[in-house]
């Protein structure tokens, strides 16, 4: 992609909504593999921490982790700007906006679902990327689900996630143009279903605080 393409994409309207869906899809992809990981949390310490460690050991981590969050700033930088703009286009302000795919709780709290899960995302890397890992993966996971507060932060995070998604991954397909008359009930259907699975992150803290891990151990195999 040379220099030009890029800067054309950024100085239209059109070229940053596609940017904030095609990152947006990114960030689908690696949510589902992260929530897939946190649910070997229910095989055990042992299963957990092996499987943490093996992933910890890939190659080229860094770099893994450099595209992540770049990811993640280009979909947050592009979101403030693109809000920016239509609040600028728009004589009395967001609320007269059209929503792709129509007005739901989701589209309607698209702005209050993105900052929780910002104030999440930096407590979260702060509270587990960033910390001592020393006394093993699945025991800091564990202690921090068993206190009610550090649960209640988690459940906020899961759930706003779940409404987040219940707009934005329809949303990803409207932007991309993957709009038909017989296929769009099924996009909406596959969005809802994607955010739903996002409340397994409000659920798992939920399992640990109230000591029910032992029903799931071995569920997952
Ligand atoms: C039940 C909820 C969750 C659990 C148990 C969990 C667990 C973890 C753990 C243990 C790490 C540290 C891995 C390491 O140090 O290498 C981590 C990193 C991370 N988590 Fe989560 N997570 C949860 C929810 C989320 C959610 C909802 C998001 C996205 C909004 C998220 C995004 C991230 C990111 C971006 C990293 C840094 C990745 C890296 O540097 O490798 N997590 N998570």
């Amino acid at each position: 992609m040379n220099l030009v393409f890029l800067r054309r994409i950024i100085t239209t309207s059109i070229g940053r909504k596609l940017i904030m869906a095609v990152t947006g899809l990114l960030l689908v992809g690696f949510v589902s593999f992260h929530l897939m990981s946190n649910l070997v949390l229910l095989n055990g310490q042992e299963a957990y921490n092996t499987y943490v460690e093996h992933l910890t050991g890939v190659p080229f981590l860094l770099f893994i982790e450099l595209g992540l969050l770049s990811l993640f700033l280009t979909h947050i930088l592009m979101g403030i700007y693109v809000r920016w703009e239509d609040y600028r286009n728009s004589p009395s302000g967001y609320k007269k906006r059209n929503w792709q795919g129509g007005r739901t709780i989701g589209s309607a709290t698209m702005l209050y679902s993105a900052v929780t899960i910002l104030i999440f995302l930096v407590y979260h890397i702060i509270t587990f990327r960033l910390s001592d890992h020393s006394i093993g993966f699945y025991e800091m996971v564990t202690n921090a689900f068993r206190d009610p507060i550090f649960a209640t932060i988690y459940v906020l995070g899961g759930l706003a996630m779940v409404l987040h998604l219940s707009h934005g991954v329809q949303s990803i397909f409207q932007t991309l143009g993957i709009n038909h008359q017989k296929y769009t009930p099924f996009i909406k259907l596959g969005g809802w279903i994607i955010a739903l699975t996002m409340a397994a992150f409000a659920l798992l803290p939920l399992i640990f605080l109230f000591g029910l891990e032992s029903h799931f151990m071995g569920m997952l195999h």
